[in-house]
């Protein structure tokens, strides 16, 4: 049982190593010169953050989202922030929850941009309301909830990757999927978690798929621990509100991550062609962040040891035993 344990240990750890130098070695910023970028849910949070990136690295960039003020500040923002003057930037107001939408972006995608290296889908519907997040007892929202979770996180994902892929096909690209820690925690937004579990199961099978018709397709799932944005804090105040979880206890116990740079490690492993990232590496793993928090901030490492035994004391009483 030990030597096993130790097996186990000393595996993560030179994997951990192996990647750390790996990644270190690559020039990403090359890897996305001058290639074709489309990017959903690009208005805002973490979509916005991984937009940029291609930007400044010289890529063309499309992204995608409802809020069209919000995405033409952005289209600005990657102008601004590109090394080439010839780098093109456009943006396409688009609401997923319609069913056509998915493949008239692909459409003018390909219009604007030529050919598509990366088709980065990251858009989701996320709790936005206390009521959201309550225990499910299968009323009227809720089942509404469920079905523009499924439409909105699952089969726009499917449609869009349908009409994506005869493109990356033609450029042997990548095709990156966000999805969620959550679908190991479904406890709290069952809708979401749901959405996101279906949707990450489709894209394991796509990859398979692919694999075996020996193109060279990538298919990456990112699975996201708690990023500290405003969407992550949101959701777990809702969740907070809802449950009477202490919010700090659920900040610390998955100790929520800089957007920025969670977008530039999303990237990163789309240009890797990583078949599943997950972000932060640690996840779950609280203790590793509190001997890391030790020497840095030692009021936070304490902060995060109480809140996190706190947490887990709450949950157990309150749904598991
Ligand atoms: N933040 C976290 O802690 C966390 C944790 C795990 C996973 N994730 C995942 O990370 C991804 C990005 O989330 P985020 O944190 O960056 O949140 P965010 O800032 O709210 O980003 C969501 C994006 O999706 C777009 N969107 C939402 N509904 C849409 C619709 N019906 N049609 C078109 N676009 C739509 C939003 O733009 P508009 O409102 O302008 O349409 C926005 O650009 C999501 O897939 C989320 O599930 C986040």
């Amino acid at each position: 049982m030990i030597f096993k344990l130790k097996a186990l240990v000393a595996g993560f750890l030179s994997y951990q190593l192996y990647r750390f130098f790996i990644s270190s070695e690559i020039d990403y910023k090359e890897l996305l010169k001058n290639r074709n970028v489309l990017i959903t849910g690009g208005s805002s949070g973490i979509g916005e953050e991984m937009a940029k990136y291609c930007a400044e690295a010289g890529s063309n960039v499309v992204i995608v989202a409802r809020r069209k003020s919000l995405l033409d500040k952005v289209a600005t923002d990657l102008r601004g922030l590109s090394p080439s003057p010839t780098s093109k930037m456009h943006y396409i107001v688009a609401d997923f929850s319609d069913p056509d939408v998915s493949e008239s972006v692909i459409n003018e995608a390909i219009q604007f941009l030529g050919s598509l290296d990366y088709i980065i889908i990251n858009h989701a519907i996320i709790p936005s309301s206390p009521k959201d997040v309550l225990k499910w007892s299968g009323n009227e929202h809720q089942r509404n909830q469920l079905a523009s979770a499924m439409n909105i996180n699952f089969n726009s994902y499917v449609t869009l990757a349908t009409h994506a892929l005869p493109y990356l096909h033609i450029s042997n690209g990548s095709l990156l999927v966000v999805s969620s820690a959550m679908i190991d925690l479904p406890a709290f937004y069952l809708p979401y978690s749901t959405s996101k579990a279906a949707m990450s199961a489709f894209f394991t099978g796509i990859r398979q798929e692919i694999i075996q018709t020996k193109t060279n397709i990538s298919v990456t799932i990112v699975h996201l621990g708690l990023i500290e944005n405003q969407a992550g804090l949101a959701g777990c105040q809702q969740i907070s509100a809802s449950r009477g979880v202490d919010v700090r206890a659920i900040l610390s116990m998955y100790a929520a991550t800089d957007q920025k740079e969670t977008g530039r490690e999303i990237i990163w492993a789309a240009a890797r062609k990583d078949a599943y990232f997950y972000y932060p590496r640690c996840q779950g793993l609280w203790i590793l962040r509190v001997l890391r928090n030790l020497f840095s901030d030692p009021d936070r490492a304490v902060n995060t040891l109480e809140s996190s035994v706190l947490y887990i004391l709450d949950i157990k009483k309150k749904y598991f035993w």
